[in-house]
């Protein structure tokens, strides 16, 4: 009879004490403070330069989905809600509110926002109340800095039904193939079609800057278009085999990019690492890895050891880097694999999503690694200014890591991912200095995941009052007692 993994929930630790004690226990190196600093004197007030401009605090947004979108890829009343709650927040970095499609085939839901030459009022419309609302949390808008996430989703474009997965591959992969349906018939895009694709990145820069947006990040992770083509080791042509073409789609956007608007700065939300895919395995009750069995040395990912790709390998991300820092890329946001074949990588929780599988690890590994390989890249690069992502599984203890990590130089950015959508304010409490409201504190359910894979816009169901009280809300409840008999 296989075991129940028992991992302890760190909502069930008392004190920072308590969670200090568990750090050591297990060997969890990653730095923690004793006791929350108000005021100028935290480290997360701290304002940052970024080549002349100033930043004026350590929290960013990450970027979010909602799912919200209308078939056109307008924001609808729940995108505008969100971006305000993004706003009310306090981050003064605002990594792009959520990943924009450049072109409708590369949307990855039929309800994602979607930019073109007609969307400069909704993303203005959508900059303006963020903006709105930070001014009324914080007093000012002055040192606010705010990006849009561009994407193309490359093999998980689902852009018209939220059933039928549309991939445009770059090369095929002998395990994530066949969890799509693709056979080895189906087309890989050319490098004609790829050039397209590049010149619709260089439109939505030209929208994005004229609605305001402070900068653009061409997206470089999570298993979409830009991620997987720093993997084409399979590939022939232009985009594919060598570093150099590997790396051609980001340089041919970023030049043009910064030819047409100097004054947009650019900046890049990458996967750092990877692993293979994980999946349920029967018989197991947590995640396991796949079989690559006569795949080794593995080519299929980035960042990874080719000979035991579930461990990291950070020679290529520290090229990547060198590259960024090269083309005059200021701003990155560290990430790692794909929710879509790694989410406990990805975005480490306790429960996983319906589509998931039960963590195969601690979850807090999984935010140690993250913190480590970010730590890691920015000992490499200290000009450059770095995000951490994968924060929110810490719960009641994220704001004693997030003023540890900074002040100690892990990060320059502690990024937000779901505690924004559980409770936008918890650093803006601690810098301000309110008490925690334990009650908004995110406990990774994984719903605000589970509801898109069902169809359903992306929420905070058990938290936010405004999911919990929707009609949607009895809809997941179903969908997720289906799929426990199952
Ligand atoms: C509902 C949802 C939507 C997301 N959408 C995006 C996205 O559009 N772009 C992106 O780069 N990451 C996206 N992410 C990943 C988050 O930005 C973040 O990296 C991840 O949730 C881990 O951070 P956390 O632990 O703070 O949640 C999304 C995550 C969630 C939960
Ligand atoms: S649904 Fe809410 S509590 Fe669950 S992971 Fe998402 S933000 Fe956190």
């Amino acid at each position: 009879m296989p075991q129940q993994p028992s991992y302890t929930h760190l909502g069930g630790l008392r004190d920072i004490e308590s969670f200090r004690r568990y750090l050591t226990e297990h060997q969890i190196n990653i730095p923690c403070d004793d006791q929350l600093i108000s005021g100028t004197a935290s480290p997360l007030a701290q304002p940052i330069d970024i080549g002349g401009t100033t930043i004026g605090n350590r929290i960013a947004a990450q970027p979010m989905e909602g799912w919200d979108g209308t078939a056109h890829g307008r924001p609808t009343e729940l995108t505008f809600r969100r971006w305000e709650r993004f706003g009310a927040s306090g981050a003064k970095l605002i990594w792009g509110g959520e990943a924009v499609a450049v072109r409708h085939d590369g949307r990855a839901n039929p309800n994602q926002l979607v930019i073109n030459k007609h969307s400069h009022d909704d993303l203005s419309r959508l900059r303006e109340t963020l903006v709105h609302a930070h001014k009324q949390a914080t007093g000012s808008d002055s040192d606010l800095f705010i990006g849009l996430q561009l994407t193309h989703s490359g093999r998980y474009s689902r852009p018209n039904a939220h059933g039928r997965p549309e991939p445009k591959i770059v090369y095929h992969h002998p395990i994530l193939d066949s969890r799509l349906g693709i056979t080895p018939e189906h087309p890989v895009l050319t490098d004609r079609e790829l050039r397209d694709i590049i010149e619709d990145f260089h439109n939505a820069a030209v929208v994005a800057a004229e609605a305001g947006f402070d900068f653009i990040d061409v997206k470089h992770c999570h298993g979409y278009l830009g991620h997987e083509l720093l993997s084409a080791h399979t590939r022939d042509g232009d985009f594919g085999g060598s570093f150099e073409n590997r790396t051609r789609f980001l340089r041919e956007i970023t030049g043009a990019v910064r030819a047409a608007n100097p004054a947009l700065s650019i900046a890049v939300r990458l996967s750092a690492f990877d692993m293979i895919p994980f999946r349920k395995h029967m018989g197991e009750t947590c995640g396991a890895p796949e079989s690559i069995d006569g795949l080794l040395p593995y080519r299929w990912a980035f960042g990874v050891n080719v000979d035991d790709p579930i461990e990291p390998d950070l020679h290529e991300p520290i090229r990547f880097l060198s590259l960024l820092r090269d083309l005059g890329v200021k701003l990155v946001n560290v990430s790692a694999g794909s929710p879509y074949y790694n989410p406990h990588i990805q975005r480490p929780a306790f429960y996983p999503p319906s589509d998931g599988y039960s963590a195969p690890e601690d979850p807090i590994k999984g935010v140690a690694r993250q913190m480590q390989v970010t730590r890691e890249l920015k000992q490499q690069f200290p000009e450059l200014i770095v995000v951490g992502s994968a924060y929110s599984y810490l719960q009641d203890f994220l704001p004693y890591v997030a003023q540890a990590a900074i002040r100690e130089g892990w990060t320059n950015f502690v990024g937000l991912g779901r505690m924004l959508l559980a409770y936008p304010s918890q650093l803006l409490d601690v810098i301000q200095g309110r008490t925690l409201q334990r009650k908004l504190i995110c406990r990774t359910f994984s719903d605000c995941t589970t509801a898109p894979r069902a169809g359903l816009p992306s929420g905070c169901y058990p938290l936010d009052p405004f999911y919990k009280n929707s009609s949607d809300a009895d809809r997941l409840k179903q969908l997720k007692a289906t799929k426990k008999k199952d």
